[in-house]
């Protein structure tokens, strides 16, 4: 904070910068829906040679919106300008997917960004920055800068599962016909992808004044341990099936949910799904990066513990699991034969 008490800026850098997620996102971040109305912003955009024109003219859009927080625009395809004292770093550039592949198939093209990018993350960022990876596959991408990132606290790293998240509550409040903000304590295990296990067997629901469990209020088991789920689990992929692209305003939504959250912290007994470095909660391998219920506070998080587990459960959760173990193992392959 400055002798005036105006705030001093924060460096937020965002990759992809030129692409579709970052379109949505740079004016939620820019507007102070993230980091305060009472944040100014110092914003680094990161993309590829090619797209610097695109760039350019994104900051004449910036410019254009008059944004009274946004005190500077850096554009670059240095990743060395990119992340040079970065508070907030947001990994979003990467190859997306297309219809028909899963977000595995992008691990060869994607897991060499992030270990390139790793590497200039360590060597630049400030060693508080909070960093969440949004490009696919989300989870592994993260592990991978993170293991070329060592000087930076394990738990300054995250991934993407709010998203996943939101999609939850929109499907349990859509079946009660009641507005997403009466849902909460929906929970995202695991990883960002198909095997991913949306649970709701500790969510609340509050109906005509009244909160009550999700499965009560829903009473049909079937639906919730089916449907639901693989309703959840494929929605990106129906998304890119009607849209032919891949989800943006949604996409951006949630990594704005996320930052706010880890900014400013989560309500009294509400928690969120957040990828974040495993602790071994639960009986998750260390380090490998798994979306947990997290609770959020001066900035810190902490997985929610004690929850319950059934066989069904245990099964899907198992099952995650080891589809992360195996893409951590590819990717270690893939990045160290190079
Ligand atoms: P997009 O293709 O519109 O934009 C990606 C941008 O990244 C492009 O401008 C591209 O030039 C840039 N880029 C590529 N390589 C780069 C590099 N080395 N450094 C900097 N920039 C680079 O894609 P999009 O729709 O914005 O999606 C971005 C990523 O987010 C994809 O991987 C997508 O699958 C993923 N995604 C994740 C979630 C999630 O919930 N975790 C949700 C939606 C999309
Ligand atoms: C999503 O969940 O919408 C994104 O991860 C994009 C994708 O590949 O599904």
């Amino acid at each position: 904070m400055a002798a005036s008490g105006v705030k001093d800026p924060i460096r937020v850098v965002i990759t992809g910068a030129a692409g579709q997620i970052a379109y949505s996102l740079i004016h939620q971040i820019s507007s102070g829906d993230v980091f305060g109305k009472d944040q100014p912003i110092i914003l680094h955009l990161l993309d590829i040679t090619p797209m610097l024109g695109v760039l350019s003219g994104l900051v004449m859009e910036i410019n254009d919106c008059s944004f009274p927080l946004i005190k500077e625009v850096v554009t670059t395809d240095s990743e060395q300008t990119a992340f040079t004292d970065v508070d907030v770093a947001l990994f979003v550039g990467a190859m997306p997917r297309k219809e028909g592949m899963e977000r595995k198939d992008l691990l060869t093209a994607n897991v060499k960004i992030f270990k390139s990018q790793g590497l200039a993350l360590e060597k630049f960022a400030k060693k508080a920055v909070k960093v969440l990876v949004v490009g696919n596959p989300a989870n592994t991408n993260c592990f991978i800068l993170a293991h070329y990132a060592q000087s930076i606290p394990r738990e300054n790293f995250s991934c993407l599962t709010r998203l996943d998240h939101n999609r939850a509550k929109a499907q349990i409040a859509s079946r009660l016909k009641v507005s997403p903000d009466t849902v909460k304590n929906v929970i995202i295990w695991g990883n960002h992808s198909s095997t991913q296990f949306p649970d709701v067997r500790s969510a609340k629901v509050t109906v005509d004044g009244a909160e009550t469990a999700v499965f009560e209020a829903i009473k049909d088991d079937a639906w919730l341990k089916g449907d639901f789920v693989s309703t959840v689990q494929k929605r990106g992929a129906a998304v890119i099936a009607a849209r032919k692209l891949s989800s943006a305003m949604s996409a951006a939504k949630a990594i704005c949910d996320h930052m706010r959250d880890w900014w400013h912290g989560t309500k009294d007994n509400e928690w969120v799904s957040m990828g974040v470095i495993s602790d071994g909660s639960y009986g998750i391998e260390k380090g490998l990066v798994f979306s947990y219920p997290v609770q959020i506070k001066n900035g810190s998080y902490s997985v929610v513990q004690g929850l319950a587990m059934d066989d069904w459960a245990q099964d899907l959760i198992e099952k995650t699991q080891k589809e992360l173990v195996e893409e951590k193992n590819d990717a270690v392959k893939a990045t160290s034969s190079e």
